[in-house]
């Protein structure tokens, strides 16, 4: 588990090969797992095939996104949405004083998604600045569900370096928070 959350990598250029519908069906199988807020399980996965459709969803892309040609090419794009008000809410009140605890939620599935592609030997990216209101209106997210993510997927065409990441000493505190 270790070397795998340590060989995932945001994967941005795809092969033409198309993912295998066991594959895909392993990969949600997975996702099933990932844990949630009260266990409500808030998510919803839209799987976007056409390609006009993912160059729709490309040109939704914040500009010179480097996500951008992934959208383009990658055999698939899941799109992750969300009830926002599940997630820390009892009874419809908010029990925090986070009001957007599904943003977590989705979180964890996406990376749950990415361990579990990087397994089958997929390779994806979670891209989540683009125009989220045009987006949502393209796919059809009904009123009362959010689209926070997109995440294409496919088979890897290249290796990239790992970015420089934080020295554990950098952000761990013991006893006390240390600035
Ligand atoms: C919430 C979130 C949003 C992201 N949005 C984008 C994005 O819009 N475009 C993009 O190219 N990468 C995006 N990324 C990928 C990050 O840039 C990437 O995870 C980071 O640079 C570390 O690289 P690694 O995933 O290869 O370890 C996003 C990642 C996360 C977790």
């Amino acid at each position: 588990m270790e070397d795998l959350i340590i060989k995932r990598r945001s994967i941005r250029r795809f092969q033409e090969k198309p993912v295998e519908p066991e594959k895909l069906t392993e990969l949600f199988e997975a996702a099933r797992y990932a844990p949630s807020w009260g266990n409500l399980q808030c998510w919803e996965l839209i799987v976007v095939r056409a390609v006009e459709d993912k160059l729709k969803l490309a040109s939704l892309l914040s500009p010179k996104n480097p996500a951008t040609k992934s959208m383009e090419t990658a055999p698939l794009v899941i799109g992750i949405c969300g009830d926002p008000l599940k997630s820390g809410y009892y009874k419809g009140q908010q029990v925090t004083r986070y009001q957007h605890w599904f943003l977590y939620d989705l979180g964890i599935i996406s990376q749950t998604l990415s361990l579990k592609a990087c397994e089958l030997g997929l390779g994806s990216v979670i891209v989540g600045s683009f125009d989220h209101t045009t987006a949502e209106e393209f796919l059809g997210v009904p009123k009362g569900y959010e689209l926070v993510a997109l995440i294409p997927l496919g088979y890897p065409d290249h290796d990239p370096p790992v970015p420089k990441r934080r020295e554990q000493n950098e952000f761990v505190h013991f006893d006390r928070f240390r600035s």
